[in-house]
């Protein structure tokens, strides 16, 4: 994970890359760093902790943020604990190097005992010392210029990054490179400064003009003159291809919310909304994806449609794999990709796999997808982040438009995410007559009034509210659902970890009794949806059994419900929608739990210990 910036150019580099750095940070958080170079010297900045204290201890001091050159990390901790000497960035021995690093270097240890054997000495406990190490050692030995120095010492590395390397003693240039986590590169005018970045959040109110590094690639950055891009392994100069940025500076800032997470919640309605717009034609009874529409033989002749997600994108594939079933009748499968990628799974090209990724970066669904592919699978992505690595890794796709997330507990990229799964089922349901133009028809006018229901469903907030307060301080808590709400029990579970650190688990309502009824008491919170399409009998039956064992129960009931009130001890009314539909209203009032929960116990909401926005190693 982790995230790097840095800028080479004419202004004052210190507030660029320590903005660059708080727009990042939700990609890690455990330490942060920035190196500046004020024309003479390289003055290191480093502390464990947040963005924040790291711009505490520059704040007043001057000499810390002189210069047009800098570059920052925030860290996700992989080798070493988070400590100030962890943190990045790193020198070489010489103190003439510097790097930042987002990845793992796998044979560090290895290439460290090699370069101990050879006198160096070490101060962290980093795979990144070792890089930045060898990379000095590499163009002492073949007295070469930076750029070369670390492409030759890549190619002795295994394992994933995304660097940037400043050299003090030619201090016009900066050297990024990548392999497996993501890296940007921002142009100014005529070349006269660049940006780096591990997204291009931090210099979009500087240029749209950006160069995203695919895998094996290396820039030379050189202010003046044209990026030079080339490849790592084979050595060869590739055209840069620079991209024009579509992203706002107010679409990535809090607009008025306590924080993104919030933001994000109430961002829903719209987001849906731009998620299906051009493609849900719901008067003339079309669905437009050109994604689906170009490749619809691969779709309608699959053996099979696999779904790899992980965290809550999984969640979302287990909604799809309800509904592509449920309307398209073609059977699905879906799987953890981490699990996938290292089981040996049984995928033929006559399988189509769907990856689903908000960041469009998770490493594992990166390893799963090159794997499926590799296969002769078909491979289908939803991505949120557009020209992410997945997005450009698959064979074809659809963008969910929720616009940037920020939290790291998932929220708008969720229901997204089912917003383009329920078009996907739908278009496949039309084209193999699985559903009366109609049926399509009808579901389509009711989709369409999802966005409106959330919106009303985000004026219960304050029930929401009294709620949390009654159980902030619980020690575990069950969700359960059945059928489509099944998945969003998971979900609504997940959210609670997440952000309140409640030991919190989600079940199918009716597996309830194979375990989890042994740890209901009158102390266990037990949040059951029990919507009227999908089951409400049986789910007023497991209400039943858990009221009978004094568990307090909190149900997610539809408008007008009469038998839940009666035996439940709270309830939260959703507006009445189709079974397939209930997921994007049932899920709103758990993110909201879960955030006043969160916010009540006084937790970062936003940025949950341990947790990364972006989980770019396996
Ligand atoms: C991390 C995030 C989750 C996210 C998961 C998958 O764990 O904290 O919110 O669901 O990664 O991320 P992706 O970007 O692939 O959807």
């Amino acid at each position: 994970m982790c995230g790097i910036t840095g800028y080479i150019g004419y202004r004052d580099a210190y507030p660029i890359v320590m903005n660059g750095l708080k727009r990042l940070e939700y990609r890690g958080y455990d330490s942060s760093g920035i190196m500046m170079f004020d024309g003479k010297n390289i003055l290191l900045s480093k502390t464990k902790g947040k963005v924040s204290d790291l711009e505490a201890i520059t704040e007043n001091e001057k000499e810390r943020k002189v210069g047009q050159i800098g570059i920052g990390h925030t860290r996700w901790a992989t080798h070493g604990v988070p400590n100030d000497i962890n943190s990045h960035p790193h020198t070489s021995q010489s103190g003439n190097l510097v790097v930042v690093h987002n990845g793992i270097i796998e044979n560090y240890d290895t290439l460290r005992k090699e370069l101990i054997s050879r006198g160096y000495v070490f101060k962290s406990d980093t795979d990144t010392e070792v890089l930045i190490n060898l990379i000095e050692e590499v163009k002492k030995n073949e007295q070469c210029m930076l750029g070369k120095a670390v492409q030759l010492a890549l190619n002795n590395v295994i394992g994933a990054y995304a660097i940037a390397v400043f050299d003090q003693t030619k201090p016009d240039e900066i050297i990024v490179a990548r392999l497996g986590s993501p890296i940007a590169i921002g142009i100014g005018k005529e070349n006269s400064e660049f940006f780096i970045a591990s997204d291009a959040s931090p210099f979009i109110e500087y240029t749209k003009n950006a160069i995203y590094l695919e895998d094996e690639e290396l820039a030379i950055i050189k202010v003046g003159r044209d990026i030079k891009v080339r490849k790592i392994k084979d050595d060869i100069r590739v055209d840069a291809n620079i991209q024009k940025l579509k992203l706002s500076l107010d679409q990535i800032e809090k607009g008025g919310y306590d924080n993104f997470m919030l933001k994000e919640i109430h961002e829903q309605p719209k987001a849906i909304i731009d998620t299906y717009r051009g493609r849900m034609l719901a008067d003339q009874g079309i669905i437009r994806m050109s994604g689906i529409d170009d490749h619809i033989n691969k779709f309608l002749n699959a053996d099979r449609i696999i779904i790899i997600a992980c965290g809550t994108s999984w969640h979302a594939g287990l909604v799809g794999e309800y509904l592509i079933e449920d309307k398209a009748r073609i059977p699905v499968e879906v799987e953890y990709a981490s699990e996938f990628r290292y089981r040996n799974p049984v995928i033929t090209s006559r399988d189509v796999v769907i990856a689903i990724s908000q960041s469009g970066e998770t490493a594992d669904t990166l390893a799963a997808i090159k794997l499926a592919k590799s296969k002769g699978a078909f491979v289908f992505g939803i991505c949120n982040v557009v020209g992410s690595s997945i997005a450009r890794e698959t064979h074809a796709g659809a963008y969910t438009h929720a616009g940037p997330e920020i939290g790291v507990a998932s929220t708008k990229a969720f229901t997204t995410q089912i917003t383009v799964l329920t078009l996907i089922a739908l278009k496949l349901a039309s084209k193999k007559g699985e559903i009366s133009k109609s049926e399509l028809r009808a579901f389509m006018q009711e989709m369409k009034l999802i966005p409106k229901k959330i919106e009303t469903l985000l004026k219960i907030d304050d029930k929401v509210k009294e709620i949390a307060a009654v159980y902030k301080d619980a020690k575990n808590c069950l969700y359960l659902g059945r059928g489509f709400n099944f998945p969003v029990a998971l979900e609504g579970a997940l959210k609670l970890k997440e952000i309140s650190y409640i030991h919190a688990e989600g079940y199918p309502a009716a597996e309830m009794k194979h375990g989890p009824i042994a740890l209901i008491d009158e102390n266990m919170p037990i949040f059951v949806i029990a919507t009227n399409k999908g089951h409400y009998e049986k789910v007023v039956s497991n209400i039943q059994e858990i009221k009978s064992r004094s568990g307090k129960i909190i149900a997610i009931v539809t408008e007008g419900d009469t038998q839940v009130k009666e035996i439940a001890d709270h309830v939260i009314e959703i507006p009445e929608t189709e079974e397939a539909l209930a997921p994007l209203l049932t899920t709103i009032p758990f993110q909201l739990l879960s955030y006043h929960i969160a916010v009540m116990l006084n937790k970062n909401v936003d940025q949950p210990r341990n947790l990364a926005k972006s989980v770019t190693v396996e």
